[in-house]
């Protein structure tokens, strides 16, 4: 925390220097903490460092700018980018842990996500005055909350919108003074947890009944929508900033519906009920069924959320973190469906090898005292009596030997990618291993906090580390403390947890909707919950999931309700998808992983893009009448619609195809021979407006008629046409793109067809 503040006093002052003429930036090099005795002996040390790349004392001198030498070790120096990167070559500097990165303006104020997201540059809604910023309510249904977090201050707001009907209900250490004017409304839920799995008492976990938190999830995913700005938080001095919800004005009302891990469909249903009546603009549900989900009829968020549809209220629902194609729930094309991808940011924690070689981990090493050199040892060469090596390697509870590990860092393996990392951690340290070194190559930078020094490291780095351990009999190594590194590229990269289409309930709709900031997020958090956080009790944590994801496109949602209060939920989900992005900050496609871009179905429409959806130019609209045709379309019973409706309705004859249902994203789930989509845009601007397509795609044969759309004033509807022609080689996922645009404008469609050869 202390780092950014001083990197903040630093920026201010490089503004007044400007930039020289040369092609020089200002860049600071961090070294984390520093063991030398005096600040005399770190400036030199530090222009010792820079001679290094420079070539000349007298050249290092005249580059640096600012030492810093009090707190921690660092400088910040006008560099060439070549010189910066052969600096962050030298990752490891004499025993300190060198980070070098571009000095920007931007890098405070605000809680990272959001700032990647540039939520506090949308002139639409930073002009809006304080009441109609603060009339806007989200609906949590979560864990509950934490009501003593900061996060939850209500400075500065007024009295609670009037629309709002809600209450707080007392309970277990929880008093209605314990809702202010951030969290107007708080209920909580246990009856149907408690009909099918028992008295909450039976489970010997620390609860209350009441809507206070006691597993950090709820606390973390509301603040992150709405939590008040507070400064010099981290997580042991990771991640350090100001927090904030992406709209700290607006109000919250939590529904507490969720006991240790475990949301019963039946408190659900009490909770969703409860929000629409209550008056919520918004609800976020972190939350969903294990794939595959039921169809809409039976289950539960579909059935409250299409109520809430109904009622003018937008539900945002994670789509899962089930790794695999067809996993992604909550689908029904009434919920905005959310997939997780990273920021910019990442926390590595490297490790120097007996033989200096250094290898980048990721993880949450935050003591000093751990970071020295230790013995090396696989697991599987440490396997307990009895215990097959093969077992040993993954590190698992009773599966190591005690004589073997002790004193040393242990490396292991993972068995499924679902491994329980924490399980390991702890079996290492009960026999009294001092580090673990975890072989995790798909999932090694989302964080988690181990009881004993730990890295998670890829691939490339498991090679270098066995063929070191191969020929080295005494193989040692050292663990760094985690370091907070910013501006890494290429960000968003899709996370690997997240679940993945296509739909396996309508498949002529594209699913998930949309991706956001879902890896290592920061927020607030409750101090009880110390289950997943080495047992330290926190009051902001860093955790991942669709679950943090979620709440970024909630409080879109919200500020896009804020600045167009009459838009229907269809409006502000046609808004969000159509102005996603595609591309990363390398301006290349955005990737799934290292070597294959993602798809329509790991991010729907894209990355969301919340300046661009405040003025998105062209609406999809659609409403309760067009769902129930698009049901019939698929087959659905009377009965089934009375399910979702709670009144009876028939289907008309003859339906309409589902690929023609006026969604935001294009999706067509079997193709053969020649096919036509229809969708009608809605013109949402001043004066009149021209739209010019661009259709691309390969593998078919597609045209778009007409290919201009030409609008006198806004709210004029116009429909176009797509035809797709299917060649004979059309088979399988075939994926593109349409956009509308002009120089005001880029309304864009994801296309997913997937051609059926005959
Ligand atoms: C809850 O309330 C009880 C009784 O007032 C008190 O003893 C206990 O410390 C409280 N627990 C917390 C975590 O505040
Ligand atoms: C709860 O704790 C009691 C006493 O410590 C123990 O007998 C019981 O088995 C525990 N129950 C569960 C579900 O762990
Ligand atoms: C920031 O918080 C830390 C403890 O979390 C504290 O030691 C430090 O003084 C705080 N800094 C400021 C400027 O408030
Ligand atoms: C070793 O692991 C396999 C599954 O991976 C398991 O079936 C077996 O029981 C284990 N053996 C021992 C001795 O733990
Ligand atoms: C209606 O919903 C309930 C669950 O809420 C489910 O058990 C029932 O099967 C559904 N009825 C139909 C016809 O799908
Ligand atoms: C499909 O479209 C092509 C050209 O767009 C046309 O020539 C052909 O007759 C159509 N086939 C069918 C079966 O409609
Ligand atoms: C189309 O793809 C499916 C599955 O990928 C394959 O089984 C089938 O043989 C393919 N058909 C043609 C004509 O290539």
């Amino acid at each position: 925390m202390k780092s950014t503040r001083l990197l903040g006093l630093l920026m201010l002052v490089t503004l007044a220097f400007g930039h020289g003429a040369d092609d020089r930036q200002h860049y600071i090099v961090y070294m984390g903490q520093h063991s030398h005795p005096s600040s005399k002996s770190v400036v030199s040390a530090n222009h010792e460092m820079l001679t290094s790349v420079l070539e000349s004392y007298s050249g290092a001198k005249e580059a640096t700018i600012h030492h810093y030498t009090k707190s921690f070790r660092g400088f910040s120096a006008m560099l060439t980018h070549d010189q910066a990167t052969r600096l962050s070559a030298c990752v490891i500097y004499k025993e300190a842990v060198v980070s070098v990165f571009r000095s920007r303006l931007n890098h405070l104020h605000t809680t990272k996500s959001w700032r990647f997201l540039g939520v506090d540059s949308i002139p639409e809604y930073s002009k809006l005055p304080m009441d109609i910023k603060a009339d806007v309510i989200v609906g949590v249904i979560d864990t509950g909350f934490w009501p003593e977090s900061e996060s939850f201050n209500d400075y500065g707001l007024g009295p609670m919108p009037k629309k709002f009907k809600g209450e707080c209900v007392p309970g277990q250490n929880f008093t209605k003074s314990n809702c202010n004017r951030k969290i107007i409304g708080a209920r909580y839920y246990s009856k149907g947890f408690e009909a099918t799995n028992g008295p909450l008492e039976k489970s010997n976990r620390t609860f209350f009944r009441s809507p206070r938190d006691t597993d950090g999830h709820g606390t973390h995913t509301s603040s992150t929508i709405a939590g008040s700005r507070v400064s010099n938080v981290s997580l042991h001095g990771l991640a350090s900033g100001t927090a904030t919800g992406g709209v700290p004005s607006a109000r919250l009302s939590i529904y507490k519906a969720c006991w240790f891990n475990g949301c019963e469909d039946a408190d659900l249903l009490a909770a969703l009920d409860d929000a629409i009546h209550d008056g919520v603009d918004v609800i976020s549900m972190s939350l969903g069924p294990d794939p595959p989900q039921l169809n809409y009829f039976e289950d539960v968020i579909s059935i409250g959320s299409f109520h809430a549809f109904e009622k003018g209220i937008v539900v945002c629902a994670s789509a899962g973190n089930s790794f695999l194609p067809n996993t992604a729930s909550n689908v029904a094309p009434w919920i905005l469906t959310v997939a997780a991808s990273t920021i910019d940011r990442e926390f590595p924690s490297y490790v120097l090898l007996g033989n200096l070689k250094q290898l980048k981990g990721f993880s949450v090493n935050t003591s000093p005292d751990h970071v020295k050199q230790y013995p090396l040892i696989q697991g599987g060469v440490a396997a307990a009596s009895g215990v097959p090596s093969r077992n040993a390697s993954f590190c698992k509870k009773n599966t190591l030997d005690s004589n073997l590990i002790k004193g040393k860092i242990v490396v292991c393996t993972l068995e499924t990618l679902t491994d329980d990392r924490k399980e390991k951690a702890n079996a290492i340290k009960a026999g009294g291993g001092a580090g673990m070194i975890l072989v995790d190559p798909l999932a090694k930078y989302v964080l988690f906090q181990p009881v004993i020094q730990s890295v998670l490291i890829g691939q490339q780095e498991a090679q270098e580390l066995q063929s070191y351990m191969n020929t080295q009999k005494y193989a040692t190594a050292k663990i760094y403390q985690t370091v907070t590194h910013i501006g890494i590229k290429p960000a968003p990269v899709m996370a690997i947890f997240s679940s993945k289409g296509p739909n396996i309930i309508t498949p002529d709709i594209i699913k998930p909707d949309i991706t956001a900031p879902g890896v290592n997020i920061l927020a607030a958090w409750s101090p009880l919950a110390t289950e997943n956080t080495a047992g330290n009790s926190l009051d902001y944590n860093i955790i991942s999931g669709t679950s943090m994801s979620c709440p970024h496109v909630a409080g879109v949602a919200a500020l896009l309700k804020s600045i167009h209060p009459n838009w229907s939920p269809a409006m502000i989900k046609s808004a969000i998808m159509t102005t996603a992005i595609t591309t990363d900050n390398t301006r290349s496609l955005i990737r799934s992983d290292d070597s294959t871009y993602a798809t329509p179905f790991d991010y729907g429409s894209g990355h969301i893009n919340p300046i661009a959806a405040a003025n998105p130019g062209l609406i999809y609209d659609f409403d309760t009448d067009d769902l129930i045709k698009l049901l019939c379309s698929g087959g659905a019973s009377v009965a089934q619609l009375k399910n979702l409706t709670a009144t009876p309705v028939y289907c008309k004859k003859p339906s309409t195809a589902s690929y023609n249902f006026n969604y935001p994203s294009i999706g067509v789930a079997a193709l053969t021979g020649n096919l036509s989509v229809y969708r009608t845009v809605t013109y949402i601007g001043e004066g009149p407006g021209v739209f010019y397509s661009k259709l691309e795609i390969a593998g078919v044969k597609a045209s778009v008629y007409p290919d201009v759309l030409r609008f006198g004033k806004s709210g004029e509807k116009m429909t176009y046409r797509i035809d797709f022609v299917a060649y004979k080689s059309s088979n399988g996922s075939l994926f593109g793109s349409l956009t509308w645009m002009n120089n005001l404008h880029r309304v864009r469609s994801p296309i997913a067809v997937n051609g059926v050869s005959v």
